[in-house]
């Protein structure tokens, strides 16, 4: 098996489900992952028989020069006005050769050519799967898509609002609707995020980075969100928020969709991507959010490093 050190930025609901999935699947599929540290806002933290305690005052770069890791796992929150404190951490990991893999959107939405192109000169990798339908294969579906030329894409990128929209097309208040999807525990940690469709411009950001090789940051995507739709306003009618993309046309609005939409029947938490490529149209549905998907997007991508396919 192969033998990988780690250190996890950040340690939340997403790591401690990665560590788990780690442990139970990880050698069986020929993975041994070593925790070296956990490094959050608290301090540096090593592995004490079932848990993580404070061993010492630092930052991620202390933590960085202390281990030495193959690759970092970014499971901290995003912080959309700087990327950080992510961002210096991916530049100073992927000079030196390090792999980063990463749940955290931000970094990826603000600076997705500087990253990469950073990566590539160190040959370094860097996966990000989990930033766009968690554990979904929709970057690592379009792994497997290349030679082709992606035209379009569309797609339902947020699980709580489509939760919410699902919710009020059954008869539901918005607020009801909010409540109910807060409580499920997809939301971001700022809730506005996913209502007023940034959180899907971010990821529909990366995506159309990948897909498409290009270098937009979240600035450059349209988008508006749910918040103002109300179930009086729809009518019956099935509305859902759309992130639609042919490269540097790029924005997120809520449409009504008709019943041969390969996205009308997409329902609560789940994600849908229909990708259009230049000789065929693949469209994918599945969970978006939630700590178990999100732990095997980032488990997968860990997977291909080791393999050589990132
Ligand atoms: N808040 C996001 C959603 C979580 O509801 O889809 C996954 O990024």
């Amino acid at each position: 098996s192969v033998s990988l050190r780690a250190m996890f930025l950040g340690y939340g609901n997403v790591g401690k489900a990665l560590r788990k999935m780690i442990k139970e699947r990880g050698e069986k599929t020929g993975l041994n992952v070593k925790i070296e540290a956990v490094v959050n806002r608290s301090g540096i933290m090593l592995e004490d028989s079932d848990n993580f305690i404070k061993n010492k005052e630092g930052g991620p770069i202390d933590a960085l020069n202390m281990t030495n890791p193959d690759v970092i796992i970014d499971v901290s929150s995003a912080n959309y006005e700087s990327g950080e404190p992510s961002l210096s951490l991916y530049r100073e990991a992927l000079s030196r050769g390090i792999h980063v893999v990463t749940a955290n959107k931000a970094p990826l939405a603000l600076r997705y050519g500087e990253i990469m192109d950073l990566a590539k000169k160190h040959s370094a990798s860097v996966g990000f799967q989990a930033t766009v339908m968690s554990g979904t294969p929709s970057i690592n579906l379009l792994r497997l898509m290349r030679g082709l030329k992606i035209v379009k894409i569309r797609g339902i990128l947020n699980g709580t609002t489509n939760y919410i929209l699902t919710r009020m097309h059954q008869g539901l208040e918005y607020d009801q609707a909010l409540k109910e999807a807060q409580a499920l525990g997809y939301a971001e940690t700022n809730p506005e995020h996913d209502v007023n469709g940034f959180d899907a411009a971010a990821k529909l950001t990366i995506l159309t980075n990948f897909a498409m090789g290009l270098n937009l940051s979240i600035k450059d995507v349209v988008f508006s969100g749910i918040e103002n739709i109300r179930k009086s306003s729809l009518k019956g009618k099935k509305v859902k928020l759309i992130a639609y993309s042919e490269g540097r046309f790029a924005k997120v609005s809520p449409e009504e969709i008709t019943k041969e939409d390969p996205l009308y029947n997409v329902e609560g938490v789940m994600n849908a991507l229909d990708i259009h490529s230049d000789i065929q149209e693949v469209v994918i549905m599945g969970p978006g959010a939630g700590p178990q998907n999100a732990a095997f997007g980032l488990f997968s991508d860990i997977v291909l490093i080791t393999k050589g396919l990132i």
